[in-house]
């Protein structure tokens, strides 16, 4: 049981469902752009599913045959579940309390705290982060759906995956620390984040078959308070060119880490024959809104490296 992304995850508000009416409307558009030719009888996984608020399952029920779900969080899971239309509960399979960065079969969440409480020293831990980045590249993660599907989505699995759980664990022990070493350490967990990244897309595209299509979305520049969302100077924009050029420096200035590391090590995996990127605003709750970026097309395929 993952209490951390199960705590997050049912930290919602009520009506989440509605205010992401229409974050879930530009989430299904772009998958209807980027599934032109999809047939019936189609297979179709979504990982990092969670509470399912950013997806219309009549829409997706009605595009395929079968639809695997899958997070680490049984309770969102369960959530998510109960938005599938009757009609079409038998095209679903769920994989609940799979760990997408395979560090559960390290035991990593045991040997980490196990440092944290032991307040072993910086080197100490700085040295475990560093082997664990050397071990996950030889992990299997699902490795019985390999090659399985037609579409392999992520529901904004980057920013979540991984470094917001550890960081929140370690700031418990921080104080045991001084600065440099606080440093460090956060240092070789981003390292490690990067990594688990990596090969986070490189398991969607052992998953997705050699002709299917990749689609995912993630929250890239947070606008709040403190970097209020440039609406006049984006909208007097003329060209959709113009407006990405704007969105990309944003990006650059402003964008999350994870999610940059991410898309353009996705971007670069795929094929530029039908590969597209957009982007909109979700509006996340009250305090926060999130520019999205959606990245979706085929595997680059061998013959193009
Ligand atoms: C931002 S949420 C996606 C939004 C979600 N579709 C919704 O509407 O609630 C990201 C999801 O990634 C899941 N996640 C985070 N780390 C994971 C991991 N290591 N393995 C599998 N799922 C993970 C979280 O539990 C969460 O449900």
């Amino acid at each position: 049981m993952n209490y951390f992304y199960g705590d997050l995850n049912s930290d919602r508000e009520e009506n989440r469902w509605e205010r992401w009416t229409g974050h879930r409307q530009e989430v299904t558009t772009f998958i209807g752009q980027s599934l032109p030719l999809l047939r019936k009888t189609d297979k179709m996984v979504i990982l990092g599913v969670g509470n399912g608020d950013d997806l219309d399952f009549n829409y997706l029920c009605n595009l395929v045959h079968e639809l695997t779900l899958v997070d680490i969080d049984k309770g969102s899971m369960e959530k998510c579940l109960s938005y599938i239309p009757v009609a079409s509960s038998h095209k679903i399979q769920s994989l609940v309390e799979c760990d997408l960065t395979g560090l559960d079969q390290l035991s990593y969440y045991d040997q980490i705290s196990k440092l944290f409480k032991s307040q072993a020293s910086m080197e100490n831990i700085v040295q475990y982060l560093n082997e664990i980045k050397t071990q996950i590249k030889r992990l299997r993660i699902l490795e019985t759906h390999v090659s399985s599907y037609d579409v392999v989505m992520s529901s904004a699995v980057y920013t979540q995956i991984y470094y917001i759980q550890s960081l929140s664990e370690f700031a418990a022990y921080a104080n045991f620390y001084n600065e440099n070493e606080v440093q460090s350490i956060t240092d070789a967990m981003k390292v490690l984040r990067d990594e688990i990244i990596i090969q986070y897309n490189k398991l969607m595209l052992s998953l997705v078959k050699n002709d299917g299509t990749v689609i995912l979305w993630t929250d890239m520049v947070r606008t709040d308070q403190e970097f209020v969302f440039p609406e006049e100077e984006f909208y007097s924009l003329q060209s959709e060119e113009e407006r990405i050029k704007l969105i990309y420096k944003m990006m650059f200035e402003h964008g999350r880490e994870a999610a940059i590391t991410g898309l353009l090590d996705l971007y670069a995996k795929l094929s530029p024959e039908g590969r597209k990127v957009t982007s909109w605003v979700w509006p996340f709750n009250n305090d926060r809104h999130y520019i999205t970026m959606g990245l979706s097309g085929t595997k680059e395929s061998m013959s193009h490296k």
